[in-house]
């Protein structure tokens, strides 16, 4: 941690839309009347009909509901295509830059996105997608990605995308969950010269779901693949026959806009669902706000589509400001460390926003790779996704910055929609480390385990006391999942999971979660997703996985096995169970350690002792606490001794 203070540059308190006086201000005021500061808000978008009330909204179990602009009705790709054709449909929206660097960018103006995604709409339409079906995506980082969003967007069709990272048993799972009867991908990803089966992986899913009718296959590389008669579509001849005009479909402020499948801390995945209105109202809102966002200027967000991050912050929140939004196909340090500051430098980005883990890894390199750059163009970095460690963050304001941009470090979830808690350029002193202070209509708050509420420089967990639009609506297919998980830990209150510092100058610090969420590289992976991997093999018997410190991912998969009798455990067999969670999940939840334990820590009732695992696991013996209610203590003297790592 750190306290050192970066003041606000005069430039910046100057010229950004919010300073420092108008941040207090404008948290008066959401706090104090959040109706009329809502109503007044909701202006930003672009209504059919204009919504009369804001929140309506109650976390009690006796009236659990929320909602916002309930009255009001608008169409959510229409907002972020067709209301700027008059003003700017010459202006470039989406920016694509290839995986491949000697090959051409792409660019889309807002005329040509809008003539896109209507194609892409038509498409939908013809293969019989209704008002709320549920589309799956699973697709690379190609603008028909955006396209296909915006399309289901437009006819009101719910999408779901996948990560292409993810295994074609995690993607028929999210297929089946949402009951999708489309799914739309594309032959072949590319990332960092390598190809992605996306479609095999498609054809290997559809093997274990009853629901999927039709695949729609964008052509993105010469790769052959194989093509189902009857239910396989390539989408570059449906686009051919339909036409270049699709009305807008009207929908209810609440209608569903996407799911999006998350780690939770039990059980597999959940579908957060996100409302229309609400949910884009805090993407643009927060995306104009925390970015300082100018019309002119080049965005970038290095995320994947994939995650929630490169919905709110790719595709919604810039398009519905009118950006130009920068898309990349690629990775971070291919061909070389380099990538990230030469596409800078070739498109001129203003505007950076990536990943704490893509930092450590880039800083590890050396910086030759970014002083051989100009960087001249930036003017604004933010990171998202985990705590940044201070000695990152100077690195990316000085080596990357030159001492010259603020860092926005935008804290939130999947579940938030948009960020919560986060400097604004303009307004807010920055601490390496510490995402600061909420913005205008988040009320964070501390609390202690029983719930009390804690006041001044303090450590807890951290809640959100009211309502704000960009919250997620539900758990698909389980609101009661939603309400148990979110609002009865501390009653009448949303629960981050996250644990949290106040200084005291009011700046919050995440200490990261106390759940049984890791966050790998700035992604979530549930402990028992995992679990469920392992003891699926056939040669395991039991497994508990806990979270490590990591020096590149932030924190790492620490995986405790025990293996079935007569089971020999060797080199060859971790390298199996590890290969296995791969192929079962997705690399990201390959375990980076895997210790096979004879026993695992219980408690008489047969409760697994998390909190001795995690410390083995740090490497922290010293101080495992009390082991005495063991129903048998010595299994922790073999645990140390053959800690691995
Ligand atoms: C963590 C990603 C510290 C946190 C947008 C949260 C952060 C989880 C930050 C959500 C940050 C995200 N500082 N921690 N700036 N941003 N987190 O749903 O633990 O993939 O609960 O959303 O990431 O991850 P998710």
């Amino acid at each position: 941690m750190s306290d050192s203070l970066y003041p606000v540059s005069e430039a910046w308190a100057r010229t950004a839309r919010v300073d420092a006086a108008g941040y207090e201000k404008l948290y008066g005021r959401s706090i104090a009347d959040p109706g009329s500061f809502w109503l007044e808000q909701a202006k930003r978008l672009q209504w059919m009909k204009r919504p009369e009330v804001a929140g309506d909204w109650s976390f009690e179990e006796d009236d659990f509901h929320i909602r916002w602009f309930a009255d009001g009705k608008l169409n959510v790709a229409a907002n972020c295509i067709d209301r700027h054709l008059a003003s700017r449909g010459g202006d470039i929206a989406i920016l694509w830059e290839p995986d491949e660097p000697s090959e051409e960018p792409r660019r889309y103006t807002y005329r040509q996105l809008h003539e896109e995604v209507c194609r892409f709409a038509n498409v939908l339409k013809g293969e019989g997608v209704q008002k709320g079906d549920r589309v799956t995506l699973y697709m690379p980082m190609i603008p028909e990605a955006a396209f296909a969003l915006l399309a289901c967007a437009r006819i009101g069709a719910i999408h779901s995308v996948v990560f292409g990272g993810f295994s074609p048993e995690a993607l028929a799972g999210r297929i089946t969950d949402c009951d999708s009867t489309v799914v739309i991908t594309a032959n072949e990803g590319r990332r960092g010269g390598k190809r992605v089966p996306l479609k095999a992986n498609v054809d290997a899913a559809a093997g274990h779901t009853r629901c999927l009718q039709k695949v729609i296959v964008v052509q993105a590389t010469g790769g052959a693949v194989d093509m189902k008669p009857g239910r396989d579509v390539w989408y570059h001849e449906a686009a051919a026959k339909v036409s270049a005009e699709c009305p807008a479909e009207p929908m209810g402020a609440e209608d569903p806009l996407f799911i999006l499948y998350t780690s939770g801390s039990t059980g597999k995945p959940k579908g957060v669902l996100h409302s229309s209105a609400g949910y884009l109202l805090w993407a643009s809102y927060t995306h104009e706000l925390v970015f300082d966002y100018r019309p002119g200027q080049v965005y970038w967000c290095a995320a994947d589509i994939g995650w929630v991050t490169g919905h709110s912050y790719i595709v919604y929140g810039p398009l519905a400001n009118g950006a130009t939004t920068l898309m990349f196909e690629g990775v971070p340090n291919w061909p070389d460390a380099s990538r990230i500051w030469q596409v800078v430098d070739r498109h001129q980005v203003e505007i950076l926003y990536t990943a704490p883990t893509a930092l450590r890894a880039l800083m590890k390199e050396g910086d030759a790779y970014v002083a051989k750059t100009s960087r001249k163009s930036l003017r604004l970095l933010g990171t998202v996704g985990e705590p940044i460690n201070p000695e990152a963050w100077r690195w990316y304001h000085e080596v990357v910055g030159e001492g010259r941009c603020p860092i926005v470090d935008t804290w939130w979830q999947t579940e938030t929609g948009g960020q919560m808690i986060t400097p604004l350029p303009g307004a807010t002193a920055l601490k390496p480390g510490s995402a600061t202070l909420p913005l205008p209509g988040v009320d964070p708050q501390i609390v202690d385990t029983e719930g009390n509420v804690l006041h001044g420089a303090t450590e807890g967990n951290l809640v959100i006391a009211k309502s704000w639009p960009g919250q997620m609506r539900t758990v698909w297919g389980d609101h009661d999942r939603f309400f148990q998980t979110y609002f009865t830990i501390y009653k009448g209150k949303y629960f981050t999971g996250d644990g949290c510092r106040r200084d005291e100058d009011g700046y919050y610090w995440i200490t990261g979660r106390v759940d049984d969420v890791i966050n790998v590289s700035g992604h979530r992976m549930g402990t028992a997703e995992v679990e469920s991997a392992l003891v699926l093999h056939p040669k395991v018997a039991e497994a508990a996985v806990v979270g490590m410190p990591h020096d590149i991912k932030g924190q790492g998969i620490y995986a405790y096995v025990t293996l079935n009798a007569h089971v020999v455990a060797d080199e060859a067999l971790r390298k199996e169970l590890r290969d296995w969670v791969r192929a079962e999940i997705g690399p990201i939840a390959t375990p980076d350690a895997l210790q096979f334990a004879p026993g695992l820590p219980k408690t008489r009732s047969g409760k697994i002792m998390r909190r001795i695992l995690r410390k083995i696991a740090e490497g922290d013996v010293s101080s495992l606490g009390d082991t005495s209610t063991l129903a048998d203590p010595a299994v922790v003297d073999d645990l140390v001794a053959n800690r691995v790592g």
